[in-house]
């Protein structure tokens, strides 16, 4: 699926973490979800930039405007040249955390966008991906 619009934007410190939820809440805004949805989208992007910062050593987030044909959507790509995530299901377990924080940032964000996949290869890095439809 071809997106609408597209904004790549690096991810190398707080302030761009803060530039990252600017821009996916005027996107969210633009693409018609509600204040509600706006608000999930913008929390799910906010953890999984700043897991990107905190545990991938930065990256890239892509904000994609996206549309089916029906509905349009927000797409959120995630993607860092890191570590990498061992263990997903565990990562994914809320209270897990490996850097003392509460550990409920990807379990969070997951259960805040209706589409949500990890892929990760140890030792190169982390892609996580979101969407919320319309
Ligand atoms: N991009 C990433 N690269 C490597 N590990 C990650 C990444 N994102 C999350 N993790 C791992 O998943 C764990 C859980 O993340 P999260 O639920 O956001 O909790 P917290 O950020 O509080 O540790 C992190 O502690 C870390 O071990
Ligand atoms: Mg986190």
């Amino acid at each position: 699926m071809a997106p609408v619009t597209s904004d790549r934007m690096e991810v190398r410190s707080s302030d761009d973490v803060v530039r990252v939820r600017q821009q996916v809440r005027a996107r969210a805004l633009e693409v018609g979800l509600s204040l509600v949805d706006q608000t999930k989208i913008v929390t799910a992007a906010s953890e999984l930039a700043r897991n990107m910062l905190d545990y991938g050593g930065g990256g890239v987030a892509t904000i994609e405007v996206v549309s089916d044909g029906i509905r349009r959507g927000l797409r959120l790509v995630f993607d860092d040249q890191g570590p990498g995530i061992a263990d997903i299901q565990l990562a994914l377990k809320d209270g897990f955390t490996s850097g003392g924080g509460l550990g409920l940032g990807l379990g969070g964000a997951k259960r805040l966008c209706n589409e949500f996949s990890i892929d990760s290869k140890p030792g190169e890095g982390t892609r996580v991906t979101c969407a919320r439809w319309k």
